[in-house]
């Protein structure tokens, strides 16, 4: 039997570039030769990617937020059992875009339904599952806010789809403001599970960053070689 792997999860605003860097972090663990399962939130099972079009769609209209809270939830629930808790089982490392810390910033602070609705759903839902480590990407709100814009209205164009992602980024700066806070306030309360990695530097800076606090906080094989080798 496999040792169980090590699950990481990537945070922080629409457009700081999570998916990227979770791109390149699991190019280098997997040149370090390790096992690597990439997934993302709302989504990650045929089941959770219909969620995400329900969820993400701008033209859900009317969700309430308490409904928004149980679907990003059934997401969760359903990709847990498929997705996440085999790859660890497996050992594999495995790197997911968004977890709960997302629901607790977005629907707990942004939609003010409150941190301990969210983490005693977590209980309920998720069996307490925690990270061994979340990479939360801080960075200026309203340039991050304007990328994951521009991206969304560029992807809906070019695919002439019928739906969009666009239901978040139409919200207000005070929300995202708060979405901020809630992930400040979980970093200042978890310190030693969430590192905040500064994300306005180049591509190229970021992913080193992040490499040097995965290979600092776990103690993957082949990784404090790649370190040494960026720099
Ligand atoms: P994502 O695809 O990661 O967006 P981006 O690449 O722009 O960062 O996430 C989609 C949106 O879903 C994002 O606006 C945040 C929102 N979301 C929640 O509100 N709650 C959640 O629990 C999750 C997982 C995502």
């Amino acid at each position: 039997m496999s040792r169980r792997g090590k699950f990481i999860t990537f945070e922080g605003l629409d457009g700081t570039g999570k998916s990227t860097q979770m791109r390149k972090l699991a190019a280098v663990l997997r040149e370090a030769g390790h096992k690597v399962v990439e997934t993302r939130e709302p989504g990650g099972t045929a089941t959770g990617e219909r969620i995400r079009r329900v969820a993400l769609d701008s033209g859900t209209s009317g969700l309430t937020p308490l409904a928004e809270m149980a679907l990003m939830f059934a997401s969760r629930a359903q990709h847990i059992a498929e997705v996440i808790e085999p790859g660890l089982a497996a050992g594999a490392i495995v790197l997911c875009d968004r977890f709960t810390d997302s629901t607790e910033a977005y629907q707990g602070n942004g939609r003010r339904l409150g941190s301990d609705a969210v983490r005693e759903l977590h209980r309920v839902l998720c069996g307490n599952l925690q990270p061994d480590l979340t990479i939360l990407m801080d960075s200026n709100p309203q340039a991050s806010l304007n990328r994951a814009r521009r991206r969304n209205q560029r992807v809906s164009k070019s695919s002439g789809r019928s739906h969009d992602e666009n239901r978040f980024e139409q919200e207000t700066r005070s929300f995202f403001g708060r979405v901020r806070e809630g992930y400040l306030a979980i970093a200042k309360r978890e310190p030693g599970r969430v590192v905040i990695v500064d994300a306005r530097g180049t591509p190229a800076q970021t992913h080193q960053k992040i490499v040097e606090v995965v290979s600092g906080k776990l103690a993957l094989a082949g990784l404090a070689r790649r370190v040494h080798h960026a720099r």
